[in-house]
């Protein structure tokens, strides 16, 4: 695939689609007495969900208002295909989609992200599922207005997936955050490091960093916005810089980062054990807005296992850097990746998995089982592990892990920890949730009788919604812990 720079000209040509889109939906909407609607279904991992904000953005800039799920004017499935169940999931939901194509014919369908780079997932659309209108990559996002356009006004169904790796200016393009108080800046998409197991290189091509300067623009425009947490998002954000003029490098831009006023919080992923370097554990260290975490996927403790996934460095090299950063950032968390069963993985190969968790001791863990992912080299090993051993070990590792999580949860029950508040828990409108500055999830009410940051105050009895305090700072007593969060007391507001 050809790498290709989107110039101001692209763009251009993008804008006058979506003059002429514009006016036409919005004739038809003062017609027809009611808004164009849409919904986007994101499935997998941030850099879909910083993607279907993009293509919110374009939808909104059309003149679109968001929609309720079973009756709107367009649904789109932004796609993931990292792991089997995620493509079982959109062919589930497609199956559904039907029924609602049935009840409103004029229902536009899309599909896109990265099930779509692949070509057995587009023709089993193309035959199964022929009620799809549209299909795109996840690298053509800023070419929505056009192939919308091409639905509208010439052809019944556009199937389009571009081949080209494009690097988008993204100042250009309008981006409907979901989050008032954290922002996903995608520092550079694509992957180059063809882990054994893994379908991204494939879907999202090779790597292209945004130019520092870009990235810089754009973070110092949220902070006069009021953002107040940026998530620096790659596939591998250490390798980021190599392909620019002038090299500059992940430990510069996190530093730059972290000195942007009114950015409180700097967070990152994913870090590549095999790239990261001392010195961005360094600039972790000495910066109190960095976040003190580190996700830092495993995938195995065993170097013949590492060797079999590509992943360049052995079981020794990932403990150096895991001690490192303990030593260095001593209220540190590190989460991280770990697959079971990948092809020809013995009992000993995950002995030595456990072992390295036990050493470790990860704060926390996203644990898979292996999944065959078609054209992986993975995928054509002969010695796949049956599914009753691969549940097995899965279950044993779980369970390590989870004792880890309560263990880490509970060494910090006692301290005072300064906690950006992100809204309302999923279970009660008047709990609050948010995150410590090392990542750990924390649940808390507030005293009766309290002043609100933003002058109010709150009494015993009254409604309260803890979205409203979204994105402000609080000093919170950890009071009791979970696996998988903190409880805690309100002490006072930190703005
Ligand atoms: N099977 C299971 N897990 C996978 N991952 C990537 N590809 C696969 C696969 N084929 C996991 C890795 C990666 C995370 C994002 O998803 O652990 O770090
Ligand atoms: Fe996949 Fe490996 Fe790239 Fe991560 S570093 S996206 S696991 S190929």
């Amino acid at each position: 695939m050809a790498t290709v720079v989107i110039r101001p000209e692209d763009l251009a040509v993008q804008k006058k689609f979506a003059d002429d889109l514009t006016l036409s939906y919005r004739e038809e909407a003062k017609r027809r007495g009611y808004e164009f609607t849409y919904n986007i279904r994101t499935y997998g991992c941030q850099l879909n969900e910083s993607d279907s904000e993009k293509l919110s953005g374009i939808l909104k800039s059309l003149s679109f208002v968001p929609g309720q799920t079973d009756d709107t004017d367009l649904v789109v499935y932004n796609t993931c295909s990292i792991r089997e169940n995620a493509r079982d999931r959109l062919f589930g939901n497609l199956g559904l989609v039907k029924a609602m194509k049935r009840k409103n014919p004029l229902l536009i369908v899309a599909v896109c992200g990265c099930m779509m780079k692949q070509n057995e997932n587009v023709e089993k659309i193309k035959k199964s599922y022929p009620f799809v209108d549209l299909i795109f990559g996840p690298q053509d996002i800023h070419r929505l207005p056009e192939l919308l356009f091409r639905i509208r006004f010439q052809q019944k169904k556009v199937y389009d997936v571009s081949q080209t790796d494009y690097i988008a200016d993204d100042l250009d393009l309008p981006i409907d955050r979901s989050r008032k108080f954290r922002a996903l800046v995608p520092i550079m998409y694509g992957c180059n490091n063809f882990c054994t197991y893994c379908i991204v290189p494939f879907t999202r091509g090779r790597e292209r960093s945004r130019p520092f300067d870009q990235i810089m623009k754009e973070i110092a425009g949220l902070s006069s916005e009021g953002y107040k947490e940026i998530l620096l998002l790659g596939q591998n954000v250490n390798s980021y810089g190599r392909d620019l003029e002038g090299m500059p490098d992940f430990a510069d831009l996190l530093e730059a980062c972290s000195k942007v006023s009114g950015i409180v919080r700097v967070r990152f992923m994913t870090s590549h054990p095999k790239d990261l370097s001392d010195r961005v554990i360094e600039i972790i260290a000495d910066n109190p807005t960095i976040e003190k975490h580190l996700h830092l996927p495993l995938q195995s403790g065993s170097d013949r296992i590492l060797t079999a996934m590509n992943r360049h460095y052995s079981r020794e090299q990932y403990l150096r850097t895991a001690r490192l950063f303990r030593s260095s950032v001593p209220q540190g968390t590190i989460s991280t990746d770990i697959i079971v069963g990948f092809p020809g993985e013995t009992q000993e190969d995950f002995e030595e998995t456990l072992s390295l968790m036990r050493e470790i001791r990860f704060d926390s863990a996203f644990t898979f089982q292996y999944s065959v992912r078609p054209g992986t080299p993975a995928a054509q090993m002969t010695d796949q592990i049956p599914q009753e051993v691969v549940t097995a070990r899965f279950s044993r590792l779980l369970e390590l892990q989870n004792s880890h999580c309560y263990e880490s949860n509970m060494q910090v029950v006692g301290t005072l920890e300064e906690i950006l508040i992100e809204g309302r828990s999923e279970t009660a409108p008047y709990i609050l949730s948010g995150r410590t500055g090392s990542n750990r999830l924390i649940n808390f009410t507030l005293p009766d009788d309290i002043d609100l940051p933003d002058g109010s105050h709150l009494e015993k009895g009254d409604t309260f919604d803890g979205d409203k305090l979204e994105g402000c700072l609080a000093q919170v007593r950890i009071t009791g812990a979970r696996p998988y969060s903190l409880e805690g007391r309100w002490e006072s507001w930190n703005s």
